[in-house]
C-alpha cells in the first residue's frame, strides 16, 4: 500500500466524467488500498479515484467517527444512486482536494446507492445522515462535480481564487 498525492482544485482532472470499471483486476485493487490509506492519512472519511488522477468509477469511504471505534472501510465500484429521499440535510462539507475551505451543502437525507464491490458482486445499501452526504459528495467526484459546485458562483469563484494561492504559495515552498 502506499499514499498517493491528492489534487488540489483547480485541475482539469477533477472536471471530468470518470470511466466505468470493467472489471476488479489486482490494479483495481491496488487502487482501493491505496486510496483507503490515502484517505486515513489525511485524514478526510471519503476519497473519489479522480482525486488521485485516476479518471475511473470508483470511490471509498468511512464515516466511522470516533477514533475508537472500529474502521469501517467501504470501497464503492461503479457506484449509482438507485432511490433518494425527498428529506434533506444540510451538513458543512469539505474535501481533500479543496484543504480548509467548508461550506454548507443540502442534499437528499438518505440515499440507495447500487455498486460493485472489490468481490465482483453487485451490493446494495442505504445511507443515511453523514453516509449519505459523503456517498452523493463521492460520486459528484466521479461526474466531475465538486461540492463548491452547488453553491453559488461567487462562493466557488471566492474558493477557487483561495486555492490558486494555495497552489502558488504551495509550489514556492
Ligand atoms: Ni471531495
Amino acid at each position: 500500500m502506499s499514499i498517493r498525492p491528492i489534487l488540489i482544485h483547480p485541475d482539469p482532472r477533477l472536471k471530468k466524467l470518470c470511466e466505468p470499471v470493467s472489471a476488479v483486476t489486482s490494479d483495481i485493487g491496488k487502487l482501493a488500498e491505496d486510496m483507503l490509506e490515502t484517505m486515513y492519512d489525511a485524514p478526510g472519511v471519503g476519497l473519489a479515484a479522480p482525486q488521485v488522477g485516476v479518471l475511473k468509477r470508483i470511490f471509498v469511504m468511512d464515516c466511522v467517527k470516533e477514533d475508537d471505534a472500529e474502521k469501517r472501510p467501504m470501497v464503492l465500484i461503479n457506484p449509482e444512486i438507485i432511490a433518494s429521499s425527498e428529506e434533506t440535510n444540510t451538513y458543512e462539507e469539505g474535501c481533500l482536494s479543496i484543504p480548509e475551505q467548508y461550506a454548507e451543502v443540502t442534499r437528499p437525507k438518505l440515499v440507495t446507492m447500487r455498486w460493485m464491490g472489490l468481490d465482483g458482486k453487485t451490493h446494495e445499501d442505504e445511507f443515511d445522515a453523514l453516509w449519505a452526504t459523503c456517498a452523493q459528495h463521492e460520486l459528484d467526484h466521479l461526474n466531475g462535480k465538486l461540492f463548491i459546485d452547488h453553491l453559488g458562483a461567487i462562493k466557488r469563484q471566492m474558493i477557487t481564487r483561495k486555492m490558486v494561492k494555495y497552489k502558488r504559495e504551495k509550489a514556492r515552498a
